[in-house]
């Protein structure tokens, strides 16, 4: 089906995310619903693993259109997210036309269409239905590549001194995201809606699990998302566990046949919590798994 976006309402994208099965309540929702209403790009950050980057996948299957992503880095340049010259084809082209190899015209024109490899960028301008552009950890990009950026976010078009100005079909429904690991610029936030996303309360991670994770049941689930909460609350970690972390462990307590926390079950998996050695031992200092098991199962 294909939406027209005005068509949209704060309604359908609450059932449509809820049938994706990505929970979330109007804190994330009605920012996510201006942003495409207003046509503006909405910027998320927040903690590694609190799915920003799941909202732009969801919003292409309940858009049914295109997710283009561009993976931001350190030096990353116009040319890998824009535009490239397919400079392989042209050299081949000169030298067939040396050749005398060429059909037609003697002179072959080596920036034209025929040359020109699109980068995301490009392509979500020229795409011809409203596509998502995911502009995945924009803080790993350099201050530079953010200020083109911004120009790109601002017009929605480019211009390609060989081929003119491009200007977007439809302005796409750009998700650009960040983890905070540095300031960014003013521009840009100015130009987009910004939203902020928290680790999950334990009613949230509790139906995040029961979604992803239908075999675990209430009770499992509900003590799996509590234990989570307090590591994360109470603990000075170097690498919180994400709700990824989360879903996996619960996964593995499933296969172990686990219904409720049990300190040796806890002890046998706490390596899918943990990625970090001196978190596991921070943990085993400050806390340790009977108290958590204690503290989960009463509720306190
Ligand atoms: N609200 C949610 N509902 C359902 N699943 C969720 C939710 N939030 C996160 N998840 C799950 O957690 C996983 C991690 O989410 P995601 O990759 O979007 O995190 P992220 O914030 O982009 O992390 P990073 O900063 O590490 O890239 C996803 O695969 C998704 O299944
Ligand atoms: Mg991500």
């Amino acid at each position: 089906m294909i939406f027209l976006h005005q068509e949209i309402t704060l309604s359908w994208l609450t059932a449509a995310f809820a049938r994706d099965g990505y929970i979330c309540g109007e804190e994330i929702l009605i920012p996510v619903y201006l942003a495409l209403r207003l046509e503006k790009p909405l910027l998320i950050s927040g903690a590694p693993g609190v799915g920003k980057t799941e909202i732009a996948k969801v919003l292409s299957r309940v858009l049914d259109t295109e997710l283009i992503r561009l993976q931001c880095y350190e030096g990353l340049d116009e040319n890998k997210a824009l535009y490239e010259w397919n400079y392989q084809k042209q050299l081949l082209m000169i030298e067939l036309s040396r050749q005398g190899c060429t059909r037609g015209e003697d002179q072959p024109d080596l920036f034209s269409e025929e040359y020109l490899l699109e980068r995301p960028l490009l392509k979500a301008l020229r795409h011809p239905r409203r596509p998502v552009l995911l502009i995945d950890e924009i803080d790993k990009s350099d201050q530079e590549f953010e200020a083109f950026l911004f120009e790109v976010l601002s017009d929605f078009q480019v211009s390609i001194p060989e081929l003119g100005t491009i200007k977007a079909r439809q302005v796409p429904v750009v998700v650009l995201t960040s983890n905070g690991d540095r300031e960014l610029s003013d521009g840009l936030k100015r130009r987009c809606l910004f939203l902020y996303i928290d680790y999950p309360d334990v009613d949230k991670e509790t139906r995040i699990i029961r979604s992803k994770v239908p075999e675990a049941g209430e009770v499992l689930a509900r003590q799996v998302a509590a234990a989570v909460n307090r590591i994360r609350a109470g603990l000075d970690l170097r690498k919180k566990p994400a709700i990824a972390e989360t879903i996996d462990w619960a996964r593995a307590l499933v296969l172990m046949e686990a219904r409720a926390l049990e300190p040796n079950l806890v002890r046998r998996t706490l390596n899918l919590l943990f990625k970090d050695q001196e978190d596991v031992e921070t943990f085993n200092r400050e806390l340790g798994v009977e108290e958590l098991c204690r503290q989960v199962i009463n509720g306190g």
